[in-house]
């Protein structure tokens, strides 16, 4: 047994595990990073794109901002459309600020390229990852990578393993509070090196269900359609999802599309899920480790950067002073955000997706709220606020 000891064992090494140890680093804190997958998996995953504006600033601040900086795509904007009518929602001008849209999996790698330089410990391919202890002052995690097996002692246990990872079940399920919502259908996304059909983001909704026109850069291009979660992706060669496409966008939209082979396609779930129980003695959750929603709302990842800025501060304040104030005060003051981006996200899914037992009437309120929305400042600026992100509060003050 080859034993470590850190001051905070970081479980998960994805955007929230890499951004939470660069934050500590800055503060003079040690951590360890223990991750189920290879490196080059978590390089390799492909995931949304859209950063709010805060988000980009806590990038900054932890020194990784230079990648979005030069390569991410400033939006001022982006549209609905109702059965092929778009109706733009400025959101810098109704807000005074902007999104980014820049691959999560490029934060990801320049999180890791930062790591690599600063050398910090990071185990990849770790297996058998289990929290020990954790409502003790001497937490431990116990793994196994290779032939050897580790021991690593904490003063705290960051649980930043997304939401099938251990750390949340090893809280007992008697003392989690936990709500979800799993929604009838999917999304089937398509990647593939084509221009993009406009420079903005479309989210569509029509009588065929949802589609999202997206796009990592000026060359790529990243689409969704509402799908069936049950759907075998062999229904869905290139050209039928492409025909797809077209059709819910509406005609003026597909007049600019660009097809190509897709460079990635597959099925993803939509789900809402909050496990408010995000601290248990010194075990912390973060990300979506304790909390997804659908990508309607494009705020996984926002969400998860939110926890881990709240987490930094909480962690580095109690090492620099022993001040506990935000360790406290961590899950209520991060909660009151998740809730927020919870409802605007499942707002949007509702409003956009076809429901299969929707009614008659609750179609007909759809199409009125779109209506409302796309005549209406007031109704756009709410949407606004909310795309571009919420404040966030001082997790000492609580
Ligand atoms: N042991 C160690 N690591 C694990 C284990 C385990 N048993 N189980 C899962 N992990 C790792 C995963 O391999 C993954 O790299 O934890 C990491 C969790 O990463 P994500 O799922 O990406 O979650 P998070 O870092 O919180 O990122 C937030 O924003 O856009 C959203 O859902 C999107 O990934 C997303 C996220
Ligand atoms: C994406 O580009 O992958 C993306 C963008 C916006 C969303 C969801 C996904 O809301």
């Amino acid at each position: 047994m080859k034993k470590l000891r850190t001051q905070v064992a970081i479980i998960g090494g994805g955007p929230s595990g890499l951004l939470l140890a660069r934050m500590l680093q800055q503060d003079g804190i040690d951590s360890v990073i223990i991750e189920r997958q290879s490196a080059a998996h978590v390089e390799g995953r492909i995931r949304a794109g859209v950063m709010e504006h805060g988000s980009v600033e806590v990038l900054e601040r932890a020194g990784v901002g230079q990648g979005v900086a030069e390569h991410g795509l400033v939006h001022g904007g982006f549209d609905l459309a109702s059965d092929g009518r778009l109706c733009r929602i400025p959101i810098e001008a109704l807000t005074g600020r902007s999104v980014t849209v820049y691959g999560q999996t490029e934060v990801t790698k320049d999180l890791m390229k930062a790591h690599r330089a600063a050398g910090t410990a990071m185990f990849h391919e770790a297996s058998d990852v289990t929290l020990h202890d954790v409502t003790t002052d001497t937490p431990y995690v116990t793994f196994r990578q290779g032939d050897a097996d580790w021991h690593i002692e904490a003063d705290f246990i960051a649980g930043c393993d997304g939401f099938r990872g251990p750390s949340r079940q090893a809280i007992p399920a008697a003392q989690r509070r936990e709500f979800e919502k799993v929604y009838p259908f999917g999304w089937l996304g398509i990647l593939a090196d084509v221009p993009p059909c406009r420079d903005e983001l479309i989210y569509a909704t029509s009588e065929r269900g949802f589609a999202l026109a997206s796009m990592r850069s000026e060359t790529r291009s990243r689409y969704y359609i509402q799908c069936r979660v049950d759907e075998p992706l062999e229904d869905w060669p290139d050209d039928r999802l492409w025909d797809e496409l077209k059709t819910r966008l509406g005609p003026d939209v597909a007049a600019n599309i660009t097809t190509g082979p897709a460079l990635e396609k597959s099925i993803a779930p939509l789900r809402s899920f909050v496990c408010e129980t995000m601290r248990h003695g010194r075990l912390f959750l973060a990300g979506d480790a304790a909390h997804i929603v659908p990508p309607t709302g494009a705020k996984g990842l926002n969400l998860a950067v939110g926890d881990v800025h709240y987490l930094g501060a909480a962690l580095g304040a109690f090492f620099a002073r022993n001040d506990t104030r935000g360790v406290e005060n961590y899950q209520t003051v991060a909660l009151r955000r998740i809730w927020k981006a919870e409802r605007f996200s499942w707002t949007l899914t509702r409003l956009l997706h076809d429901f299969e037992d929707d009614q008659a009437f609750d179609r007909r309120m759809r199409t009125a709220e779109l209506d409302y929305i796309f005549s209406s400042e007031a109704a756009q600026r709410s949407i606004a606020e909310n795309y571009v992100g919420l404040p966030f509060e001082d997790v000492l003050a609580g």
